[in-house]
Order: C-alpha cells, then sequence, then structure tokens
C-alpha cells in the first residue's frame, strides 16, 4: 500500500473551540477539509509514529466515513495501533476509558455532542490526550497553529476496512484492533456501583425508563440497564443509534427530551427516568413529578457517593464550572472538602482529576463525572443515581427534599439567545465588560449589584491561565448572574445567560419565578432584548 503526500493549503478557521471542532457537516466532507485537521493534529502532537490511538464516535451522519478517513492517515503517518470501535460507535467516556485501560497515547472521537446529526446539520472532531481528557488549551492551540502552517497530509492509498465485527486486522504496517464498545466500559460501571442493590430495587417493580434520543449510549443502556440489571425489556427507548438521531435533538433537557420529561409528569409516569445526548457524556435526571437540575444532580451525587462501593473511601474534593450553580459548594463546605470554580469545558477538570484533588466534578450543561474517566459520564450519572435510590429506598422527590432540608436550594437557571448575530452579541459583551468596574453599588431592577468581575483561571496544577471566561455579577443578598458567549454553536453567536439565587428554607417550586428578580436585573444591565432583537430566550433550562 502506497503512502501518498496530498499537496494543500491550511482552511480558515480551524480552532477548536470549547469541545474540538465543530462545524456543519457539509464543510467537513470538502475534499480535505477532515485531512487538514487531522494532520493537523498529528503534526502538533508530534506525529503518530509508532503510537497507539483510539478512535469512535457517536455515529452521527459522516461518522463511518471520517473513521476510515482518520484509519488511512493514522497508518500512513506510522501508528503503530488504532484501537476503533465496532461500525466506529464509541461513546466519549467509553473512548475516554478505553484510552486510560489499554494506556493508549490518545484518542480521535467523532462526534458534535448534542448537536443535531445529518448532512445538513453538524459534525465534530476532538482529539484526547493520553489521560483520557479532551486535549488542553496547551494542546488545542497547537492544533490550530499547526492547522495555519499545513501544506501537505499524509495518506494510505487502501481500500475501507471492514469495522463490521470485532477482530484484528492490519492497514500498511498498521493493527486494527474493532473492540466491542460496550464491554469495557459495562466492566468499569460494575466495579463502581452495587449491582446487587440495583438489580434488586429493578426487581422490587421499581420502574426505569432510559431515553437514549436514537443516539450512541442505546447500545450501552441496554447492556447495562436491561440485560445485567434486570431492568424490563423497552425500558430503554429511542435505543438504536441512527445517523440522523431521528431527526431529533439529542440533547437531554426539558426542551430536547421533552416526550420524557412529560411522561414523568404525567399519570403513568414511571419511578425514575433519564437521558443523554449524542455522544452519551451528558445525562438529564427525573424522578416521578419532579425534575433534578444538573447542579443540584451534582450536589446530591457528591453528598451522597459515599453509599457507591467505587467512593466509599470518600470524596478528596469537588469542582464546578464557574457558572454552575453554588448548590455543590454547600456540601463541600458542610464536609470539609475543597471545592474548585474552573472555566466552562470539561477540559479544565483533567488536572485536578490527575492530580488526585478531586472526586466529583459537573457542569451546568448536564454535565457530571468522576475520576474514573477524565469526561462526564451520562450512563454512570444514571448509575450513580440508581446506586443511591437503591441505598437510601427513598424516592426521587424525598432525597431532594432531603438535600434542600439540609443545605438550602439554589434557584438556577439558563437563558439561551441561540444564532444572535455574532456582532450584537459580541458587542453587548464587550460594553457590560467595559461596565464591570462601575457596577458595585448601582441597582438593577430590585436588586443592588454588590461585585462584578471577568472570570479568570489559572490552574492550580500546571499554572496556566485561562482569561476571559464569563462575565460574573454578584447581587447584594448572594443572587449571582454570568454572562457569556458559547464556544461550541455553529451559527451565528449563542449567548448565555445564567441565573442564581440561593433561599435557606425553600418555599414554592417555580425556578422562574423564583428567580424573576435576577432575570430583570440581567435585563437592565445588559438590555438584551433591544440588542439581540429577542422577545425570550429560545431555550431554557
Ligand atoms: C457547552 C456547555 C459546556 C460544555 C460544552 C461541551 O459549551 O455550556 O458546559 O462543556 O458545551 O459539552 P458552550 O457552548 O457553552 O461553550
Ligand atoms: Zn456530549
Amino acid at each position: 500500500m502506497q503512502v501518498k503526500s496530498v499537496p494543500t493549503k491550511p482552511v480558515e478557521g480551524q480552532k477548536p473551540g470549547t469541545s474540538g471542532l465543530r462545524k456543519k457537516t457539509r464543510q467537513f466532507m470538502q475534499p480535505g477539509y477532515l485531512e487538514n485537521f487531522v494532520q493537523a493534529i498529528w503534526n502538533a502532537i508530534g506525529g503518530v509514529s509508532g503510537k497507539t490511538l483510539v478512535l469512535g464516535g457517536d455515529g452521527r451522519f459522516f461518522n463511518d466515513r471520517a473513521a476510515q478517513i482518520i484509519l488511512r492517515m493514522a497508518a500512513a503517518s506510522g501508528a503503530a495501533r488504532v484501537i476503533v470501535g465496532q461500525g466506529a460507535l464509541l461513546s466519549t467516556p467509553a473512548a475516554s476509558n478505553l484510552i486510560r485501560q489499554r494506556g493508549a497515547d490518545g484518542g480521535i472521537i467523532l462526534s458534535a455532542s448534542h448537536n443535531p446529526g445529518g448532512a445538513d446539520a453538524d459534525f465534530g472532531v476532538k482529539y484526547n490526550t493520553a489521560n483520557g481528557g479532551p486535549a488542553p488549551e496547551s494542546v488545542t492551540a497547537a492544533i490550530h497553529e499547526a492547522s495555519e502552517r499545513l501544506d501537505h497530509y499524509l495518506t494510505l492509498e487502501a481500500p475501507d476496512i471492514d469495522l463490521s465485527r470485532p477482530r484484528t486486522t492490519g492497514l500498511g504496517a498498521m493493527a486494527v484492533e474493532v473492540v466491542d464498545p460496550v464491554t469495557d466500559y459495562a466492566t468499569l460501571m460494575e466495579k463502581l456501583f452495587d449491582f446487587n442493590a440495583i438489580r434488586a430495587l429493578l426487581q422490587g417493580g421499581y420502574q426505569l425508563r432510559f431515553d437514549a434520543m436514537h443516539a450512541v449510549t442505546g447500545p450501552y443502556a441496554v447492556e447495562i440497564l436491561e440485560r445485567r440489571l434486570g431492568a424490563a425489556p423497552g425500558s430503554v427507548i429511542n435505543a438504536t443509534p441512527l445517523p440522523d438521531f431521528g431527526q431529533g435533538h439529542p440533547d437531554p433537557n426539558p426542551v430536547w427530551a421533552k416526550p420524557l420529561y412529560d411522561a414523568i409528569f404525567g399519570p403513568d409516569a414511571p419511578d425514575f427516568a433519564a437521558a443523554s445526548d449524542g455522544d452519551g457524556d451528558r445525562n438529564m435526571i427525573l424522578g416521578r413529578g419532579i425534575y433534578v437540575g444538573p447542579s443540584d444532580s451534582l450536589a446530591v451525587l457528591a453528598a451522597n457517593a459515599h453509599l457507591c462501593p467505587g467512593y466509599a473511601g470518600g470524596v478528596r474534593g469537588v469542582a464546578r464550572s464557574m457558572p454552575t450553580s453554588r448548590a455543590v459548594d454547600r456540601v463541600a463546605a458542610a464536609r470539609g472538602w475543597s471545592c474548585f470554580a474552573t472555566p466552562t469545558g470539561w477540559k479544565f477538570f483533567g488536572n485536578l482529576l490527575d492530580a488526585g484533588m478531586i472526586t466529583l466534578c459537573g457542569e451546568e450543561s448536564f454535565g457530571t463525572g468522576s475520576d474514573h474517566v477524565r469526561e462526564k459520564d451520562g450512563l454512570w450519572a444514571v448509575l450513580m443515581w440508581l446506586n443511591i435510590l437503591a441505598a437510601t429506598r427513598q424516592s426521587v422527590a424525598g432525597l431532594l427534599a432531603a438535600h434542600w432540608a439540609e443545605f438550602g436550594r439554589s434557584w438556577y437557571s439558563r437563558h439561551d439567545y441561540e444564532a444572535v448575530d455574532a456582532a450584537a452579541a459580541e458587542a453587548l459583551i464587550a460594553d457590560l465588560r467595559a461596565a464591570l468596574p462601575d457596577l458595585p453599588g448601582q441597582q438593577a431592577g430590585a436588586l443592588t449589584v454588590s461585585e462584578a468581575a471577568e472570570f479568570a483561571y489559572t490552574d492550580p496544577v500546571d499554572g496556566s491561565r485561562a482569561e476571559r471566561q464569563g462575565l460574573e455579577i454578584g447581587f447584594v443578598g448572594g443572587a449571582r448572574t454570568v454572562l457569556r458567549l458559547s464556544g461550541t454553536g455553529t451559527e451565528g453567536a449563542t449567548l448565555r445567560v445564567y441565573l442564581e439565587s440561593h433561599e435557606a428554607s425553600p418555599t414554592g417550586t417555580d425556578t422562574q419565578a423564583a428567580l424573576a428578580p435576577v432575570i430583570a436585573a440581567v435585563e437592565a444591565l445588559a438590555g438584551i432584548r433591544a440588542r439581540t432583537g429577542r422577545d425570550a430566550p429560545d431555550v431554557i433550562t
């Protein structure tokens, strides 16, 4: 088989964002576009000669083609071995686990996470390092630089490899090891959680529904929840991964997983329901008649982690992204754990996890995880909830009520304004940034600003610095808001507004009503309506 050097020119904008390079699928399918980015990765990491890589994706449109292109490029550049999920499938947490279990040098994950899939939707490529986690800023910056200096890429003139069944085969001198995507991951879950207790709970008539949203977690959830834990057949719905996710938006939140959300408040509600996203790293947790916000979920998991075998030794510390609610901070304070606030994006947890400074971490964007892998992990969160519910024999609503009674309640919501004119969104942020120093003491609706600053982060492990990570405004009485622009959107700009207040003895159930003063204060300070021309957010979570 011949190695071919293909002359190429850099393409604009191959700059990895919050979570790899995410673009329209058609852009990725342009001749040379994916190849350029993959070659830039190889160049940025000092080549792949002699290395072992993990490869897989969430099964979205172009996943299979992209995997073949990457295999040929890895072989052409001298990689020793690529471990690839059967059918080129691997959930993001399973890929992270494989990299770690097999001591691989890194991995490529093909996914645009929760963004829709299809020829006219989104595609993405993410590089993970040897610790199993998303490449840190230093590496993503090097990839971007390499992409700007590219003049050729290497590929192999070879036919496609059959990825339809587990086996090891060769591509040139490189070994291609096709593995079952579920097995190693399921084994890890069995080590962390009390499967016997969960099985006993489910056998006692406890009803569970898991919505895989036609995305990658289908096969994982069927194997773990139905086969290994004995949930009734059919408990996993939308279990078959489809290239366009059944035309859906595989994002597990009350808006995009509305049928599941509605079911939990309906007459035949199951006891427990959950959903995961396109690549399996996000989760939404629901209990009969109740929605568990992701920030609360992190706090409840932390407070009860000791009930799970994998965490019986205790929690070393916790971390949350800065815009995530401070519910987990209160648990940490009560238990004497350290608690870190990091910029948005899972990569910022990597060093803290590697250094053993934290055990659990999470983001308000339906992401929770621990030191078992270096990605957030949707099914892991579902199993941890089930383990805690089995150990306490409480309902989800009962567990939350007890949590709020002990720690108070952090009212929390995120308002997203999507596909906003990019210039208008950037001007809104720039003007508010300029105004920050004058805000303290200022009246905003019924609230008074107590502090205002742009969040920057110094990594406590390697001292690296991340600037401009969101505008954070606090109000007298403890409420706060954060405004930032999304780093994962593919159209215009997405403005995210995070809202939080705290009540020691909570009453009421309406989150938006509880946050009304904060919402009004943000509008007074930032003028979102006038500047974006929008009357209301597109998505409220
Ligand atoms: C979003 C979330 C962020 C998450 C990322 C990847 O990024 O807000 O918490 O880590 O997706 O799943 P954003 O679009 O806000 O940059
Ligand atoms: Zn995801």
